[in-house]
């Protein structure tokens, strides 16, 4: 692996030498363009002004480096421990699901339906990306988020400082109920989750990339109950999820059904209503509280 010069117009032909065959060419203009721009902190729409410039030794090595990452197919987000979501940025790492664009469109959904709401609770919080969007979008949201993973909350809570929101912090297992019912104080009138949905025996079906960097922990459902943590929070709704208050999922498209109908059998919403991503696909669920 080498490098022309240290001018920034060969570190591109060597990023698009070194990564073709593994990605495509917009993949491969997208990923030099974030590097360049977290590295040498340039906006990432001006990096192509930036052609000419010439880059010393430390920054050549770190970009280079971010290259060898890439082309062992390891995550840029993780390579560059940051990702960007609903226009803030987030410190990601291996003990992170790295966030995605369709929970953008659920943070969307849920900001848009509950303006007049107060008390949120973020269940499987990871990044924190869902539960701080939602703080730092409307100031008199007041959040809470948990997660089973101590190293996840840090992360989260690193993150509310980073983009200067406060937020409770719950470590939990969202699958004992007791234990949840007892050390997530209050009810709120927003429950929002975007919880593992994967099946071990799918595992084979997910990317390669994704399979050997992402945390298990955030993908995958254990057994051969699906749909078990969307049981297992439409339960805790009877206790946790206040008169009138709002239910919203992501959901995987093969199981929105199931999903749909678990909640509908448990007869607490009086609407309940899988909604569409943007590419099509039946991604969400929102449902009312009688
Ligand atoms: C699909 S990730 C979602 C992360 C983040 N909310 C997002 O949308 O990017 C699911 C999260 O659920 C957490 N989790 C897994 N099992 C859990 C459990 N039993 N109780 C609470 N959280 C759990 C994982 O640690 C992970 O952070």
């Amino acid at each position: 692996m080498r490098v022309a010069s240290n001018q920034l117009k060969h570190m591109s032909d060597f990023y698009h030498r070194e990564l073709s065959g593994i990605y495509n060419e917009g993949e491969i203009n997208a990923m030099y363009q974030n590097a360049i721009s977290h590295y040498l902190h340039i906006p990432y729409a001006e990096v192509h002004k930036h052609a000419n410039d010439k880059i010393n030794q430390s920054e050549l090595i770190l970009i280079y480096d971010c290259c060898k990452k890439l082309r062992e197919q390891q995550p840029l987000q993780y390579i560059l421990g940051e990702a960007f979501f609903y226009g803030l940025s987030f410190n990601v790492n291996a003990h992170v699901l790295i966030p995605r664009p369709e929970t953008e469109e659920l943070v969307d959904i849920v900001v848009k339906n509950c303006t007049g709401k107060k008390t949120f609770l973020d269940i499987g919080t990871g990044s924190g990306c869902i539960a701080i969007s939602l703080a730092k979008y409307n100031k008199q949201f007041r959040v809470t988020a948990c997660d089973v993973s101590d190293q996840a909350l840090q992360t989260a809570a690193l993150n509310a400082q980073k983009n200067k929101v406060e937020l409770k912090f719950t470590e939990t297992n969202v699958l004992n109920k007791t234990e949840f019912e007892t050390q997530v104080n209050g009810s709120f009138d927003v429950i929002v989750s975007n919880p593992p949905y994967i099946k071990e025996e799918e595992a084979t079906q997910l990317l390669p990339n994704v399979m050997a960097h992402e945390p298990h922990l955030a993908l995958f459902v254990k057994g051969s109950d699906d749909i078990l943590f969307y049981r297992k929070i439409t339960d805790i709704c009877s206790t946790k999820l206040n008169s009138g208050g709002s239910l919203y999922f992501e959901l995987n498209p093969l199981t929105a059904q199931k999903v749909l109908e678990y909640v509908e059998a448990s007869g607490q919403f009086k609407t309940c209503e899988l909604l569409k991503d943007l590419s099509g696909k039946t991604r969400f669920l929102q449902a009312t509280k009688h």
